[in-house]
């Protein structure tokens, strides 16, 4: 039903009204009666037209009510404003959503005006580059990034190429930055955090630097006797034995380091570690032997068993860890020297296998460093001893999978003490430990 009729048909009554009271004739009752009939009905639409003003002005008060005309009209515009509310308020949660999805990014965004002034950053954005939201909006991109290789780079046409940007003022954050092109000239820039990457890049390039220059000498040794060997005509058998000798010690030391390196391998590819009931007391003893057959009557070494707890761990793993310490103690004590092998448990409840030697000792500020792949505190005598550099990063790598640590106290030339610390959940009491006679804690 068209709504426009209705005031229509009101006045069309009012006039009919006027003649049935004999308007047609004009008299002045009748003529002052029309006035007032329509006069009031010129009041009743204004009180409506204010109701409505009233309402629109605060259009989330509920909608005036009205009858006819005016109902319709009050009720098809309450919807339309409903409508619009709705439309905006989801409109709204939408901006919500993707601002807290693009605030939640690693990433960070930066978007740039045609004229290359910052609109908007996210949160990893200001991490990343050092900028503000609220203090560096409406800048220019190149006042606060500064350097020609950036600005070249955001100058290129093709925008698939990455710029790798170290940020300027000591944070020591590496970048990686890329761009995209948006609709009205805008343009988006993209920073990925490849700091850690590109530290870890560094470390394997390190090492596989480090790993070929190990290689490398005793080759050249086994080469050059070789080369020797094909000049001779008729070797002498003596000269020949003791070449032999050394080529044998260069290649045990090619199959030690290679050994070692297949071991971190191994590692460090986190296989799956086998959990099993480590007799500590039965691969402590083993220790002691290894250590007396390394030393060969060099060094006074003793065992102390002060706990009867078993570990749970793997035997292997534990072996070579523990080996790595003991050997280690043999190699850098001198003769005459003393080491003994503990295992306790300490107040925590944890085990501790600890090494302590009287040998040379090691200077504070090269501990922390000790379980870096190929660190040694004195490269010839490391080499020298048949050191490979790669023990104490194996021992680390298995106190790991062990849950543990390796804690190491030294004194220059006093000697050293290195401890594989576990924790109390490895520990496997002793099952009714018979009561040991005093005095008979050392092997
Ligand atoms: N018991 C110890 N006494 C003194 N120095 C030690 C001892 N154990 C390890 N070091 C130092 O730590 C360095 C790294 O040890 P490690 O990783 O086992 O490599 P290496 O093959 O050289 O023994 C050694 O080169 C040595 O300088
Ligand atoms: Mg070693």
């Amino acid at each position: 039903m068209e709504f426009w009729w209705r005031p229509l048909l009101h006045a069309a009554g009012l006039v009919l009204l006027f003649f049935l009271l004999g308007g047609a004739s004009a008299s002045g009752p009748a003529m002052a009666a029309l006035a007032a009939l329509l006069a009031g009905y010129v009041l009743h639409l204004l009180l409506q037209l204010k109701r409505v003003d009233d309402w629109l002005r605060r259009p989330e008060q509920p909608a005036p009510r009205g009858s006819g005309v005016w109902g319709d009209v009050l009720y098809r515009l309450d919807k339309l404003l409903r409508g619009g509310n709705e439309r905006q308020q989801k409109a709204a949660a939408d901006l919500e959503q993707i601002l807290y999805v693009t605030g939640a990014l690693p990433e960070g965004i930066v978007i740039l005006d045609a004229d290359e002034r910052i609109v908007w950053l996210n949160d990893a954005a200001g991490r990343h580059l050092g900028l503000t939201r609220e203090r560096d909006s409406g800048q220019f991109i190149h006042y606060l990034l500064r350097g020609a290789r950036f600005l070249e780079w955001l100058a290129l046409e093709d925008t698939s190429q990455r710029l790798t940007y170290r940020v300027p003022g000591g944070s020591d954050r590496t970048l990686s930055l890329q761009q995209a092109r948006m609709p009205r000239g805008q343009r988006l820039l993209i920073s990925h955090d490849v700091t850690e990457a590109e530290r870890l890049d560094a470390m394997r390039r390190d090492f596989v630097a480090n790993v070929s220059h190990e290689l490398r000498t005793p080759i050249t040794v086994i080469t050059g006797f070789l080369e020797a060997f094909d000049e001779m005509d008729a070797p002498e058998p003596k000269t020949f034995k003791k070449h032999v000798h050394l080529m044998r010690e260069q290649s045990d030391r090619l199959r030690r380091l290679l050994d070692d390196l297949l071991m971190l391998a191994r590692l460090e590819g986190n296989a799956e570690m086998k959990n099993e009931t480590v007799d500590i007391d039965l691969l402590c003893r083993r220790m002691l032997e290894d250590a007396r057959a390394l030393s060969q009557g060099r060094h006074e070494i003793q065992l102390r068993m002060d706990s009867r707890a078993r570990l749970l761990g793997n035997e292997q793993e534990l072996h070579s860890a523990f080996g790595n310490l003991v050997s280690n103690a043999v190699r850098y004590t001198p003769d005459g020297g003393a080491i003994s092998l503990r295992w306790a448990e300490n107040p925590s409840g944890g085990g501790e296998f600890s090494v302590t030697d009287t040998g040379e000792g090691i200077e504070a500020k090269h501990i922390p460093r000790l379980t870096e792949r190929f660190y040694r505190v004195d490269r010839g005598r490391s080499r020298a001893s048949g050191g490979t550099g790669l023990g104490l990063a194996i021992v680390k790598h298995i106190l790991q999978r062990h849950q543990g640590r390796l804690r190491v106290d030294s004194t220059p030339g006093k000697g050293s003490v290195f401890t594989a610390v576990f924790p109390a959940e490895r520990l496997i009491p002793a099952v009714s430990a018979a009561p040991r006679p005093p005095g008979q804690g050392a092997a």
